[in-house]
């Protein structure tokens, strides 16, 4: 499958930022600066306790609201705790799922990540699997290692069918919040790795069909090079997706 056949993804993961006010700010000055975009998938990701707002603010947008987190439980006694279902009836459709920080933070594991995953599937949610290797595994070069365990033990047992209705983000620990992108060749090398091992996995048309995101200080001035590249559908976007014409100008500029 050509470059072309994958739809491309911008998506914005606000992790802990941003109250219930500065999340209409928002989306006042976002949504119509790219009201006209429609050769792309938008997606932003609130903090959950502003994911009815977010949704509110985009209601009849073709920006779509993502969960950053959830628990694969559909209910019961777990204090702290929300579900895909929830997230669903809140106004998402995407869930971000095994995230660097949960993973080094919060102590999350592959088979969490998994369990998380068929849960947003469940659910009807897109999940958005995230993977990647920490400086030390690059430098003593494991990335391919890191990556192959994170993604069989995160999504290696879904079946076919589930697997084909994930997204998947690599994104390097290295170059999260530190300004340090991966070179767009660095990061489509590892995406074509990615893809060999979806189709060891499953099967050949899944990896031609699959879409890897790429995250790690994406920027307005380094966003052409990452999506000039065949292998890279989309990004995940952090900090530059806080500020609305930073981010609108990564939706609108990739791919000029
Ligand atoms: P930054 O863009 O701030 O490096 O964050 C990337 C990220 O973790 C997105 O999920």
């Amino acid at each position: 499958m050509t470059q072309s056949k994958r739809r491309r993804v911008i998506a914005g993961n606000w992790k802990m930022f941003k109250t219930q006010a500065e999340t209409r700010a928002f989306f006042a000055a976002f949504n119509p600066s790219v009201a006209g975009v429609t050769d792309c998938d938008i997606v932003i990701a609130p903090p959950s306790i502003n994911i009815p707002a977010a949704a509110a603010a985009t209601k009849g947008t073709h920006i779509a609201i993502s969960s950053q987190n959830h628990y694969w439980e559909k209910e019961g006694a777990f204090t702290g705790e929300i579900s895909a279902g929830m997230v669903v009836e809140a106004g998402c459709r995407y869930a971000i799922i095994g995230h660097s920080e949960r993973r080094h933070i919060f102590g999350e594991t592959n088979e969490m990540v998994f369990k998380k995953t068929k849960s947003a599937l469940a659910a009807g949610l897109t999940p958005i699997v995230c993977i990647g290797e920490m400086l030390a595994d690059r430098q003593a070069g494991r990335t391919e290692n890191i990556c192959q365990t994170q993604f069989q033990g995160s999504v290696g047992a879904l079946t076919p069918e589930e697997f084909s209705r994930i997204l998947v983000a690599y994104e390097p620990v290295w170059a999260i919040g530190t300004g340090h992108t991966a070179t767009p060749e660095i990061a489509a090398a590892v995406h074509g790795f990615v893809r060999q091992c979806a189709a060891e996995m499953f099967s050949a048309g899944h990896a031609a069909a699959i879409r890897i995101l790429y995250g790690g200080s994406v920027k307005p001035d380094n966003i052409q090079g990452l999506m000039a590249q065949v292998e890279i559908d989309g990004v995940l976007v952090g900090g530059a997706s806080l500020d609305p014409k930073s981010f609108a100008t990564i939706v609108k500029d990739w791919q000029r």
